[in-house]
């Protein structure tokens, strides 16, 4: 394998943030996920972009630890290893360009607990093997296709152009990364696994479609208390 450690020109942030860019065809992920995310939420993360910036940092960074700990897990197979090993590199890389970008808007890093959403998909996880390892690629299917439906969806409202050009890059990759994760939960099993997507698909859908206390990247429709106190805030 030829892999260089040198950042490829596409991936340069200078670059990513000043071109314009056409939007990755992300309709395949519409149909997967079993619901659209709230126009109450993008306007609330709209108001809230240091917020959202330091939990993308959070998520980018649990992205990369997940896959880093499938490759210890999982050694033996040999398919698996490699995706994931490209999986870490990409979310590693997102994860120094979350940090260039906060820097660049002069926002400190702050400690932000973890919303319930990768919580609220895990506690499903069943806990025999193969099932427990399917069940975990199928939830990094949804959170990677979730992340890309919501970076589509802030691409379009935000009045940051430079992060809107940046979330339409990351389109690229999240969708690849859900691909990449479904493939691998098929290809651990001999069975089926429609079922348990079809089960996930309507956790996600509940976790996103329901009132959320918290905003987060990945939180549900803010909760009443939630607007009132940003009210409050502005
Ligand atoms: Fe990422
Ligand atoms: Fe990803």
């Amino acid at each position: 394998m030829t892999q260089t450690t040198d950042i490829h020109p596409d991936d340069d942030l200078a670059t990513i943030t000043t071109r314009a860019r056409a939007k990755t065809d992300i309709s395949h992920i519409y149909e997967f996920l079993g619901c659209r995310t709230s126009d109450a939420w993008l306007s609330l993360a709209k108001d809230n972009l240091p917020l959202l910036l330091q939990d993308h940092a959070n998520c980018e960074k649990k992205a990369a630890g997940t896959a880093m700990n499938l490759i210890f897990r999982y050694e033996f197979h040999r398919d698996l290893q490699e995706r994931l090993a490209q999986l870490v590199r990409e979310e590693m890389l997102h994860y120094e360009q979350v940090l260039s970008l906060m820097k660049d808007r002069g926002i400190a890093w702050h400690y932000l607990p973890a919303g319930r959403y990768a919580k609220g998909l895990l506690k499903h996880k069943r806990t025999h093997e193969p099932a427990a390892m399917v069940d975990v690629l199928i939830i990094g299917a949804f959170i990677e296709a979730r992340s890309c439906e919501r970076f589509s969806a802030l691409a379009d409202v935000i009045d940051d152009e430079k992060l809107a050009r940046y979330y339409k890059y990351l389109l690229k990759s999240e969708s690849r990364h859900y691909e990449d994760y479904l493939a691998l939960a098929r290809s651990i099993t001999d069975e089926s696994i429609d079922e348990r997507v079809a089960f996930f698909r309507e956790v996600e859908r509940e976790l996103i479609d329901t009132p959320d206390e918290m905003l987060r990247f990945h939180s549900g429709v803010p909760s009443r208390e939630l607007l009132a106190q940003s009210q409050a805030h502005a």
